[in-house]
């Protein structure tokens, strides 16, 4: 593909850094926005400083913010709109600002693209489909949500759910949309503090010298996706040429529980670590096994890394 003009929204988080800094390597001129929620300066500290790469802190419901990332590039040819709340913590402490800020992101970044005539990649979620009667999870599946007067859960599911139809609408109207839903992406700078994910948790447990935490029994399962793979799943999923449908399931399909999970973390521990059980948060999915057919089929994509090889990688890189 040739140079393209592109906005990160999220930009300095887990994985939209990852994803600037491979843009970047490919000679697209990229702008990271990002509120520095939970992203990081220190995430871009590779290609900070490269001719081809700018971050501007600003907040992605903002339209100067948006403008102005926009005017920086000279136009706009692509947003991968990455943006959000994420971390589970966070979707029963803060559902208001979960919901604000996905949602009206989701609305602000498409309202951009259609402006600028831009190809719209939106970062969904496996929690758009709220709690799916089965698995895997195939597009066309229902997506099924429980009342929430139950629990808080689904601010951050029902804002996926709420970005796929607005994308889905706007690409209706004409505009040039791909979904992308990774499942448990993973890596290095994987969020570990309590509003974090359970592998960088799991493994800052293990830099504590504390034990880990399983919630519940730790039968439900997850499929956890090498941070890399997931990358070329959204570059991908953002190259291919237009067809119907293109919304992509980017998850590896080795499904481990969370209780195995641990036990193979705990093995990295130096000092020990055990392995103990605690409450988990209500409303958490039981499994979240994705297809992949459509991006095997239309993205030649398939996870390459596989978990034991992801967790040794991650470990050997937070402790050197
Ligand atoms: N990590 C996963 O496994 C996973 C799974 C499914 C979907 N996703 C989606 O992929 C995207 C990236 O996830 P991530 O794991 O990198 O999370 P992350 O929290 O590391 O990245 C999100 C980024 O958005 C920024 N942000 C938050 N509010 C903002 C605002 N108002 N304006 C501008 N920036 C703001 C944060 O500071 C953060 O850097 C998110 O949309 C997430 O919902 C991630």
């Amino acid at each position: 593909m040739s140079a393209q003009r592109i906005l990160v929204t999220g930009g300095a988080g887990f994985i939209g850094s990852s994803l600037c800094e491979r843009l970047v390597q490919q000679g697209h001129s990229v702008v990271a926005l990002d509120s520095m929620f939970r992203g990081d300066e220190a995430n871009l500290d590779g290609i900070i400083g490269e001719e081809n790469f700018s971050l501007y802190a600003g907040d992605v419901r903002d339209v100067d913010d948006l403008d102005a990332c926009v005017e920086a590039m000279g136009g706009l040819d692509i947003i991968y709109h990455l943006a959000a709340i994420n971390g589970t913590k966070w979707f029963h402490e803060a559902a208001h600002s979960v919901i604000d800020v996905n949602i009206n992101g989701t609305l602000r970044t498409l309202e951009l693209a259609m402006a600028n005539d831009a190809r719209y990649i939106f970062a969904s979620s496996p929690e758009a489909f709220g709690e799916p009667d089965s698995q895997p999870i195939t597009d066309g599946d229902k997506m099924i949500f429980s009342n929430p007067a139950q629990h808080q859960r689904h601010s951050y599911g029902g804002s996926k759910y709420l970005g796929e139809v607005a994308s889905q609408h706007a690409a209706r109207e004409g505009l040039d949309v791909r979904i992308v839903r990774p499942f448990n992406a993973y890596g290095p700078r994987l969020c570990g503090d309590d509003y974090g994910q359970v592998i960088g948790i799991f493994f800052q447990n293990i830099l504590e010298g504390a034990d880990l935490t399983v919630h519940g029994n730790g039968s439900q399962t997850r499929s956890f996706t090498w941070i890399d793979d997931v990358v070329d799943g959204f570059v991908n999923a953002g190259e291919v040429n237009s067809s119907p449908n293109m919304v992509f399931n980017i998850g590896s399909t080795e499904e481990i529980s969370i209780l195995d999970l641990a036990a193979k973390i705990a093995k990295f521990s130096p000092s020990g670590a055990e392995v103990v059980h605690g409450e988990g948060y209500f409303g958490d999915s039981n499994r979240r096994l994705p297809d992949i057919s459509r991006a095997v089929e239309l993205l030649n994509w398939h996870s390459k890394v596989s978990l034991d090889d992801g967790l040794q990688l991650m470990w050997d890189v937070l402790t050197t």
